[in-house]
């Protein structure tokens, strides 16, 4: 199945800290690096070193050579990317000696997508094929509205919460893949505990497949069917950054060459699991090859 990702591109600057500043507070940065990142790229990404055939969408400046150089490389159909006159996205990231993030994103080009430029883009896709959208690029609303119209499968990653989120219907969403602070937010409730969250998110939207992040404690698939958690793969934590979307990719991949969503969830917790051991975030995500004998050998040692 063709997997459209209609998503943002950034350059991540990224400094590690021993501990985040406070206000009126200046540390020295221990080490400093640039990386390609943002949602949509890092998802793209995955997708395609899992073995998906994914098409990225969306907006670079003329600084983003190295974000089309490092899609292309990774397998990633780049043709549909438009060159807008803004500078390309970017974070500034502070990653702690936890390997935990504090992240700043930068619009840039990536909020010069415009309803023109959606319609042009989805054009080229079919009833069946899969929209994914994350919530960093402009006119999100829109693109859910107009990939639900043409029966595209729509994914939503509401990430980062806030923005146009309120203006998109999400009862047109086939999949939304959320982690637990943005389930709450959606769902409405302060409720801690992950059952309460994910029944108030079926009430809401009943049609939507739910997989809801956990964190330390995995992660949960809820289709209305079948309800069941995906535990973590241990890993020595270097550095979270583009873990969420590694899963996310991961997952879709499996999804769209038709596995079992347990299988999905299973390879996407393993993904994820060797990206928080390395730097980056697109440089973090591993090879499907890699992840497969990375499975293959857990399974012998533990059956
Ligand atoms: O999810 C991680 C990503 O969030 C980073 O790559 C950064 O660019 C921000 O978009």
């Amino acid at each position: 199945m063709k997997i459209l990702n209609l998503g943002s591109m950034n350059i991540d600057r990224v400094y590690s800290v021993e501990h985040y500043a406070q206000a009126g507070e200046t540390i020295p940065a221990k080490t400093y690096g640039e990386f390609c990142g943002g949602k949509g790229l890092n998802q793209s990404i995955a997708l395609a070193r899992a073995g998906a055939e994914v098409f990225h969408a969306g907006c670079v400046g003329d600084d983003g050579d190295i974000l089309l150089d490092t899609m292309a490389a990774a397998g990633v159909r780049t043709e549909l990317i438009r060159e807008s006159g803004e500078p390309s996205g970017h974070a500034v990231i502070h990653v702690d000696h936890e390997g935990q993030n504090k992240i700043t994103i930068f619009g840039g080009a990536n909020s010069d997508v415009t309803p023109a430029y959606i319609d042009e883009v989805l054009a080229h896709f079919s009833p069946g094929e899969m929209l994914l959208l994350q919530n960093e690029i402009s006119n999100v609303p829109y693109a859910i509205e107009k990939g639900r119209e043409q029966g595209m499968k729509v994914v939503f990653n509401p990430s980062p919460m806030g923005g146009d989120i309120g203006r998109c219907d999400l009862r047109k969403v086939d999949y939304l893949i959320l982690n637990e602070v943005e389930g709450r937010q959606l769902a409405g409730t302060d409720a801690e505990d992950t059952q309460t969250i994910l029944e108030k998110l079926r009430q809401k939207y009943p049609q939507t497949v739910l997989v809801l992040t956990l964190g330390s404690r995995g992660s949960c698939y809820a289709d209305g069917k079948e309800t069941f958690y995906q535990g973590i793969f241990p890993a020595k934590t270097v550095d979270t950054t583009g873990a969420g979307d590694t899963f996310t990719g991961y997952f879709l991949a499996g999804i769209a060459a038709g596995r079992p969503p347990r299988e999905a969830m299973e390879y996407a917790a393993l993904a994820s699991a060797i990206s928080v051991g390395r730097h980056g975030a697109a440089p973090s995500i591993p090879d499907g090859s890699e992840v497969r004998l990375e499975m293959a050998r857990l399974k012998e040692e533990y059956m």
